[in-house]
């Protein structure tokens, strides 16, 4: 890293997950479905959902109090604040601009991405650059997910694997060699119509596929989007791997987005990164999107499971079709 470049790591996390419990029991109530075909095909066994009148940035603003708290600074320091969501409660007001004001990060800049599943590791590739050239110091980042919200709850294919929740870190600089050593992100929207949620048009397609017809919510080409998950995540972590200048025998520990437990053993079990190298939350919170990756750093920082000086590797995929690595050495 040369002089003039200031490292960028993260300082503090924090998340929020909503009360309600919804378990595969419930869905069997609700669909054709069974706890073991969930289990056996998705490893999810529950999952927590907003109720019905609850906001989804809620939770957003409970992670980001908590990151805030862990990183021993005051809101009123932060810079600027990204949310990455691909459910926000309204188009505009953002939901950082929300956020920004529930926290009173009055000096704070805000914007939103939708970066679908990939988003947190986009988010902080983002942030790395602003805080590397200066521009800003303290940037908080947001995973904040309501995926219940545009779950078509009458289809089997896709009600079982989703669920609500938040993450956030505060980036911020660090010493030299420490931080985010690499970023490797990528898009193919050649491949965007295997995962879709249409918002103020539907196509004919949209109306063709989806059991409900024109209803806002998610639909998706489960086999495609597996098989792309699977090649892309083994590539993705192999690149940020090589960027960072490590091998794979270098890395302590991984946090994949969590859609499927079948795509993260199909894709990094190849790569010697075995479950003991990964804090598993899929079980307990299903698929939460963006929220997915901070949310379970956050669980394994609290367990005590990362130290100063690992390297860890973030990987994740998304709608779009996207998706995003990085190699962070721990720095606290
Ligand atoms: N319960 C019981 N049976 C089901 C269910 C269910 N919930 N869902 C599907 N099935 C049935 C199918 O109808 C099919 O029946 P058929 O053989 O009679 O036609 C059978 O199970 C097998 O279906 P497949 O789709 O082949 O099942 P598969 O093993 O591929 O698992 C799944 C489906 C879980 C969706 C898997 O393909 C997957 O995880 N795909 C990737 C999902 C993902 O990562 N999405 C990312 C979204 S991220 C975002 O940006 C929001």
């Amino acid at each position: 890293m040369s002089s003039n470049v200031i490292g960028a790591g993260i300082l503090g996390m924090g998340s929020a997950l909503p009360e309600r419990v919804l378990t595969n029991s419930d869905l069997e109530k609700m669909v054709d479905t069974s706890d073991e075909w969930i289990i056996k095909r998705t490893g999810i066994s529950e999952r927590r959902i907003l109720d019905k009148g609850e906001p989804v940035f809620q939770l957003g603003v409970k992670a980001a109090e908590r990151a805030i708290s862990d990183a021993g600074i005051a809101s009123e320091d932060i810079d600027l604040i990204i949310a990455a969501t691909t459910s926000p409660d309204y188009v505009f007001p953002q939901m950082s601009c929300m956020i920004q004001s529930k926290i009173g990060a009055k000096k704070a800049a805000a914007f939103d991405m939708n970066v679908a599943c990939s988003g947190f590791v986009y988010a902080m590739s983002v942030a790395k650059q602003f805080i590397a050239s200066g521009t800003y110091k303290y940037i908080l980042i947001i995973g904040c997910e309501g995926l219940s919200k545009l779950t078509d709850w009458e289809d089997r294919n896709t009600c079982v694997l989703f669920g609500d929740g938040a993450g956030a870190a505060v980036m911020g600089p660090v010493e030299n060699g420490y931080g985010v050593l690499s970023t490797y992100l990528g898009a193919d929207g050649e491949m965007g119509n295997v995962l879709t949620l249409p918002f103020c048009c539907f196509t004919q397609a949209d109306l063709d596929v989806r059991p409900n017809k024109n209803k806002n919510v998610i639909w998706m080409d489960g086999g495609e989007v597996f098989k792309f998950a699977v090649k892309i995540m083994e590539q993705a972590s192999l690149r940020a791997i090589e960027d960072a200048n490590l091998k794979v025998e270098d890395i302590d520990f991984v946090f994949p987005h969590q859609a499927n437990i079948r795509i993260i053993d199909g894709a990094l079990k190849r790569l010697g990164f075995t479950h003991e190298k990964m804090h598993l939350v899929i079980q307990k919170y299903g698929n939460i999107s963006s929220a997915s990756i901070p949310v379970a750093m956050d669980e394994a920082l609290r367990e005590g499971k990362i130290k100063k000086g690992d390297n860890i590797v973030l990987v994740g995929f998304g709608g779009g079709l996207t998706w995003a690595s990085a190699v962070i050495k721990w720095s606290k």
